[in-house]
């Protein structure tokens, strides 16, 4: 099922206020009083737009509270449609269905230091995560690649604070200043980062391993296996072939079985299950490779399988 009436809510766009060049920042509030779930730094939410597009956005936790979420969003002029509805038709005052909040981007708990590297509209989950570092005592800075002051989110707040460089565009360009920045970081640090796919793919192929974390919000597009195989639904024993060009979601949806989803895209999350038995092939962009290899379970939207047969704990 689509998620149900009891995982989305119906939120008053309350304000739109301006954030940077090209950037709104919009606040979302329940209209009854009732009290938000708690949103933790490096969460998301989906927002259902007219047309049915469903869209997610990171929350900025630091200025989310029990009575209001927010959100930053950049206008993307060649994007599929989500922000360009936010910045012209959005108006204060409608109504805006919500899912609960996701964290598939969580902050360890370990003390090690933390890099935060964030790019462009990537800074909404890593300044919360700033926010909430700087909070807990853990020892944090942060590197922001934006195109220029105006266009950075947060710039007056974080354009004098200690722990903080920012990169605007420069001579060296933004890739070698990337590498480092890599390059001057003790062995232990862990690092979470949120941009553009240039920068998340080089950082993913810079050798940090267990110790980067990235969250992404483009879509890799669906993995199709060309030949069929089968999954098996470990709790009901249903078998299903899933035939090339299908994906595991429609299968089991058109089969009528109970599951999970929301964007259908692999970037929300909604969809993971975990896995028992099997090799999948990974389509979505909420997860490493790593983590996917520490999880066991897959995004069933977009993935496939290498294996002739997954059986799936559903
Ligand atoms: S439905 Fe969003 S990742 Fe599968």
């Amino acid at each position: 099922m689509e998620l149900s009436d009891s995982q989305r809510m119906n939120l008053r766009l309350t304000a739109m206020r301006y954030g940077a060049r090209d950037i709104l920042l919009y606040e979302l509030e329940p209209l009854d009083g009732s009290v938000l779930p708690p949103v933790t730094a490096g969460a998301h939410l989906d927002l259902h737009l007219p047309d049915g597009l469903i869209r997610q956005y990171s929350l900025i936790s630091s200025l989310c509270d029990a009575q209001r979420y927010v959100v930053g969003v950049k206008r993307d002029a060649e994007g599929r449609g989500g922000s360009r509805w936010l910045h012209d038709q959005a108006r204060v005052g409608q109504m805006l269905e919500v899912s609960l909040p996701r964290n598939h981007f969580p902050l360890s708990s370990a003390q090690t230091p933390v890099c935060l590297i964030a790019g462009g509209i990537g800074i909404t989950p890593i300044y919360s995560m700033f926010k909430a570092l700087q909070q807990s005592g853990r020892a944090v800075h942060l590197h922001y690649w934006s195109r220029s002051a105006e266009h950075a989110l947060f710039h007056r707040e974080l354009e004098n604070a200690p722990d903080v460089t920012l990169h605007f565009a420069s001579a060296s360009g933004p890739q070698s200043d990337l590498q480092a920045v890599l390059a001057g970081l003790p062995g232990e640090t862990e690092v979470y980062a949120c941009g553009p796919s240039t920068m998340l793919d080089q950082l993913e192929s810079s050798g940090l391993g267990e110790r980067l974390h990235v969250e992404r919000f483009v879509s890799a597009g669906p993995v199709m296996a060309e030949g069929a195989f089968s999954v098996v639904l470990a709790r009901s024993g249903h078998e299903y072939v899933i035939p090339p060009g299908e994906t595991i979601l429609n299968v089991l949806l058109e089969a009528g079985e109970d599951v999970l989803y929301s964007c259908e895209q692999g970037v929300c999350g909604a969809c993971e299950v975990t896995v028992l038995e099997g090799e999948p092939v990974h389509g979505d962009t909420v997860y490493s490779a790593d983590e996917h290899t520490r999880r066991r379970s897959m995004m069933i939207c977009c993935s496939s399988s290498a294996s002739p047969r997954l059986l799936l704990d559903i």
